[in-house]
Formats: C-alpha cells, sequence, structure tokens
C-alpha cells in the first residue's frame, strides 16, 4: 500500500518555504497532492489556475507530486481521493494557534483525517506567500525565496 499524503494551502504564491515541505514530506510519503485552495472570498493575487500551474511547472517530472484544486471543505477533499494525513508546514509560534484550530476542527469533521506538522529549515522561517508579494509589489528583490518561475511571474503581475 502507498502512503498518500494531502499538502493544502493557497498558495499565492508557493515559495521556498513550501517547497521545502514538499520535499520533506516526500521523504515520509510515496505521494503528496499539493491542493491548491480555490476561494475566490480571499481575493488571491494569482487566479487558481496559475497557482496551479507554477506548482506544476516546478515539479514537472517528478511523479510523486501531483496538483490539484479544491472547493469547500478539506476533509472532504481528502475523502475524495481517498487519502488520510494533511500535511502542514510550521515556521514561527504565530503559526501555531490558527494550525491547531483547524487540525482539531478537522478531526472533528471526520476522525479518521490526522494533520502532519512538519518544520521548514530555519532558511525559511520568515517566509511567506504575503511578504513575498509586499517586497514583490515594491520592487524589492524576491529572488531568494521563490522560485525563478514565480519570481518571473510576480514581475510581471507588478509590472516590473
Ligand atoms: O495556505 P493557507 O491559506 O494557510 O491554507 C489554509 C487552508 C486552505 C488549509 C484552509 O483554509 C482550509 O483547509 N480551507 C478549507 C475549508 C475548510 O475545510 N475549513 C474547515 C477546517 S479549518
Amino acid at each position: 500500500m502507498s502512503k498518500l499524503a494531502v499538502y493544502p494551502g493557497s498558495f499565492d504564491p508557493i515559495t521556498n518555504g513550501h517547497i521545502d515541505i514538499i520535499t520533506r514530506g516526500l521523504r515520509i510519503f510515496d505521494h503528496l497532492i499539493v491542493a491548491v485552495i480555490c476561494n475566490p472570498a480571499k481575493k488571491p493575487l494569482f487566479t487558481i489556475r496559475e497557482r496551479v500551474e507554477m506548482i506544476k511547472e516546478i515539479f514537472a517530472g517528478n511523479p510523486r507530486v501531483s496538483v490539484d484544486s479544491f472547493e469547500g471543505l478539506l476533509v472532504d477533499y481528502l475523502k475524495k481521493v481517498n487519502a488520510k494525513i494533511i500535511i502542514r508546514g510550521l515556521r514561527a509560534f504565530s503559526d501555531f494557534e490558527n494550525e491547531f484550530q483547524m487540525a482539531l476542527m478537522n478531526r472533528k469533521l471526520n476522525r479518521n483525517i490526522d494533520t502532519l506538522f512538519m518544520m521548514t529549515s530555519y532558511r525559511w522561517f520568515y517566509t511567506s506567500s504575503r511578504l513575498v508579494k509586499e517586497v514583490a509589489s515594491y520592487g524589492g528583490n524576491i529572488d531568494e525565496f521563490v522560485p525563478e518561475n514565480v519570481s518571473k511571474r510576480l514581475k510581471e503581475k507588478f509590472g516590473r
């Protein structure tokens, strides 16, 4: 039986911190589904299509990573793809409260689903999609924090 996990998120856009978690996850699981949430209420910078496309470009040629999008409850998506483990990355302490609330809510919604937290590399401790977007919007250099394809798209978005 192959071990499968779902790595959900907004990925608006994917950063090197996310990629670090995916790489670590692949040491434990045989297959990872990167599941991008389709939630227009959050007003993302990139469309769902763009976010999925960027992740696909990065993991093209890796058959152990698939990229998908979902709407609605995460636990319902896991049921649909027959997965039982959610992976989430943890950075600073500030992530804890929200992550614990989500994990406990997901467990209440479906007792068979567990959340596995993985710590990002120290290098990406302070990297977030939000800050990357902010720096890029003012023309700052974000090349250290995101892969090349994402950096290019951010520059295009902000007309630089
Ligand atoms: O990258 P993010 O924005 O921190 O990811 C948050 C995400 C997508 C994991 C979370 O918002 C989510 O799971 N949304 C789906 C809706 C849901 O299942 N809500 C109830 C459980 S918290």
